[in-house]
């Protein structure tokens, strides 16, 4: 592993960087208050060629590499974590899924638009009896001439009342359990599709979640991406990828906690001298630094096996663990050295302890990566 980073994705890091501190960081905390979706910031990362990175330029991409949209994300994170959500669910769930398994006609249609930002996308897999257990879906597809008719309802999605396209898993043969799935491409307005209310989250309040209802929902069958009942592994396979991103969103979340902390710390004075001399401080700087670093070194380790075509489903476990708990951890130490302020919200940091927690959970809890890690590990003995 090359541990000096190319030219090339330095200057992707610098461009997300200088973006962040100008159009990120300053309207982060009114938004995450108002639950207002970054519409405009997401419109000009779409310009900048953030939105579908690691597609090639003939599909509307920009052509980067895994490691750059790593480094991408965690400066969009670093200033608000909430706007990394689209970003991510666009480019590692969506992008990915059309151009890896989207034909032709798919991809002129959709991924190019989705790509270079003009459409945003959603991936809607979960239902309200189908988390961690994603197989376990209810929602139905039932082929009818060159249509499909889906009837159900998904929750927790992501981008869903602002996306244009969904990529929603449905069951299209019943009692063959994850077999049986498949994935559609599903525009926003056909008759049939509508949205739940936004949902009041913890964290990560700019980006919208909520439940999306399919009536008798009729989709042509064109729109099945791969063949019927390959959806849970198409599911399964993007997801890898999407929790490089989430590891990626973590590690932003918790640069931006021990930075804070550490100025701070190097600010606050207590006992007439500042608290960053104190054993109990340093300590957990120490922790938040080695968390994050190591984390960091995990993520990017999955990210160039990605680009490397080789086998990164464990790999992209490990990041997403290590990296969402290097998050909750930093922040909730940050909150802690800024002690009283820390809990008010006019000091920023609190914000980032609430973010903190979605990335343990969302795209697969941490529950699940240790299955992932372990199942692995026992295989390969
Ligand atoms: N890549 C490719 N195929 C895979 C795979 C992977 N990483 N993992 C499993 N599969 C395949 C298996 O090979 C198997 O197929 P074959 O029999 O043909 O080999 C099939 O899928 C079933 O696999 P399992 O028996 O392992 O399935 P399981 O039911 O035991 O589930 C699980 C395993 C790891 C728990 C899985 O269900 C899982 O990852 N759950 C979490 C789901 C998740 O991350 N949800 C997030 C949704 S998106 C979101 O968060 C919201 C948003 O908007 C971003």
């Amino acid at each position: 592993m090359d541990f000096n980073y190319s030219e090339e994705q330095l200057l992707v890091q610098k461009t997300a960087m200088e973006f962040a501190r100008d159009h990120l960081l300053p309207g982060a905390v009114e938004r995450d208050e108002k639950m207002e979706f970054p519409a405009e910031q997401i419109e000009m990362l779409g310009e900048m060629g953030f939105m579908g990175m690691m597609i090639p330029e003939s599909w509307g991409g920009s052509g980067f590499d895994t490691v750059s949209y790593c480094l991408a994300v965690e400066e969009i994170a670093k200033a608000d974590a909430a706007t990394a959500v689209p970003v991510s669910v666009n480019n590692s769930l969506v992008c990915a899924l059309l151009l890896k398994y989207g034909n032709e006609q798919q991809k002129e249609k959709y991924l190019k638009k989705l790509a270079s930002g003009k459409l945003l996308g959603a991936f809607s897999l979960s239902e309200p009896q189908a988390g961690s257990d994603a197989s376990n879906l209810l929602t139905s597809a039932v082929r009818d001439g060159d249509h499909y008719i889906i009837k159900g309802t998904k929750n927790w999605v992501s981008n869903g009342i602002n996306s244009d396209l969904v990529m929603v898993f449905a069951v299209t043969e019943k009692g063959v359990g994850y077999k049986g799935i498949s994935v559609f491409a599903v525009e926003k307005g056909i008759d049939g599709f509508s949205t739940g209310k936004k949902e009041n989250k913890l964290g990560i309040r700019g980006s919208d979640t909520c439940e999306l209802y399919f009536d008798d929902c009729r989709v042509p069958a064109e729109n099945r991406i791969g063949k019927e009942g390959d959806g849970f592994s198409i599911a399964m396979t993007v997801l890898d990828g999407g929790r490089i991103g989430i590891a990626a969103q973590a590690l932003g979340i918790a640069q931006a906690a021990m930075e804070k902390a550490i100025a701070y710390a190097k600010e606050r004075k207590q006992f007439g001298i500042p608290i960053s001399s104190f054993g109990a401080v340093r300590e957990k700087i120490a922790d938040m630094a080695t968390g994050i670093a190591s984390a960091r070194l995990l993520t990017h380790r999955a990210a160039e096996l990605k680009d490397q075509g080789k086998p990164f489903s464990k790999e992209a476990a490990m990041a997403k663990y290590s990296a969402s708990e290097a998050a909750m951890s930093a922040s909730t130490e940050c909150v802690q050295i800024f002690g009283g302020y820390g809990y008010m919200k006019e000091y920023g940091v609190e914000r980032l302890m609430r973010d903190a927690k979605i990335t343990q959970i969302y795209e697969g809890t941490t529950e699940v990566q240790k299955l992932v890690i372990a199942r692995s590990m026992l295989e390969e003995a």
